[in-house]
């Protein structure tokens, strides 16, 4: 493509809808940009990208923000959970990765939703932490701290309402362990710079050294694109943003951010047998 046709295509991509759409026109530009085509128009691919990135995320607030999905996401928080599950066992792992690296027992969930897991640390001795982009969701999580949980310790500023692209509450190597289950995936990756990228950085600023991270994404195994997606669910369009991630990505952005692997899989998992990827790590 010639630079004239480009500065066309930047033009007529402000039109564009839904935004993944856009957003997938815009990233394959940058990623293009990178293998030394058309870099004059970096920086302006750049901004605009950057834009629709911050317009996802808002509209993945508003989503997580919806009265029936809250609602619908505190009745699965109050199920109880199988204990020889994949669930808990995830959960126990984490735990003995902890032990295994001499860090200290605190946890960061991460787009914890209404906190089940928070609570779940908790019980089993650690200090743990929620943070959530959906107000609703940490205002459910705090009513989650009664007596029937055995906490009394009813700190709220155990949950905190904010995006995991900035996460200045925690000091620097001050937590022994970060969770992301199912949420670093709302987020648009784009490579470097990309808030998915800003994320892992915060997330390794935040860990002691040796200090373990936990990511679950959806994957790409079955062959659909790497792209933003928008899933609907039920009969509402209930669209979220997510995004599919290779594990090549997820291995890259850990590695290029000072993480060392501990176990990388691929698995089907849960109710709708999805395709995840899941990262061990710890901080080096
Ligand atoms: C699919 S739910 C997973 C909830 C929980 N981790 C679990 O596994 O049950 C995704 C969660 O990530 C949160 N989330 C999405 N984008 C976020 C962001 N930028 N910062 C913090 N939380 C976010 C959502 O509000 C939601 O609670």
């Amino acid at each position: 493509m010639n630079t004239a046709k480009i500065a066309d295509l930047l033009t007529d991509v402000e039109k564009i809808r839904p935004l993944e759409k856009k957003f997938n026109i815009l990233r394959q530009l940058l990623y293009d940009t990178g293998a030394d085509r058309y870099q004059d128009h970096e920086p302006e691919i750049r901004h605009k990208i950057e834009k629709v990135s911050s317009e996802i995320e808002k509209e993945v607030k508003n989503y997580y923000e919806r009265p029936k999905i809250v609602e619908g996401y505190l009745k699965i928080g109050k199920r109880v959970r199988d204990p020889s599950g994949w669930e808990i066992k995830n959960l126990n792992k984490l735990i003995q990765l902890v032990k295994e690296n001499n860090v200290t027992e605190s946890i960061l969930d991460i787009g914890c939703g209404y906190g089940h897991d928070v609570i779940w640390f908790e019980q089993h001795g650690f200090e743990a932490f929620g943070l959530d982009i959906s107000e609703p969701l940490i205002e459910r999580a705090r009513t989650l701290y009664e007596p029937d949980t055995g906490i009394t310790d009813n700190d709220i500023s155990r949950f905190i309402v904010g995006s995991m692209t900035d996460m200045h509450q925690f000091d620097d190597a001050s937590l022994g362990c970060v969770k992301m289950d199912a949420s670093l995936y709302h987020l648009p990756y784009y490579g470097n710079d990309s808030p998915v990228n800003l994320t892992i950085r915060e997330t390794h600023r935040i860990l002691e050294d040796g200090g373990v991270i936990y990511l679950r994404v959806h994957s790409v195994a079955d062959g659909e694109n790497g792209f933003m997606e928008l899933e609907q669910r039920g009969e509402d369009l209930n669209s979220r943003y997510g995004q599919n991630l290779t594990s090549e990505e997820v291995r890259d952005m850990l590695e290029s951010n000072g993480f060392e692997i501990i176990e990388l899989l691929n698995e089907r998992q849960g109710k709708r047998q999805r395709d995840w990827c899941s990262a061990y790590a710890r901080k080096v």
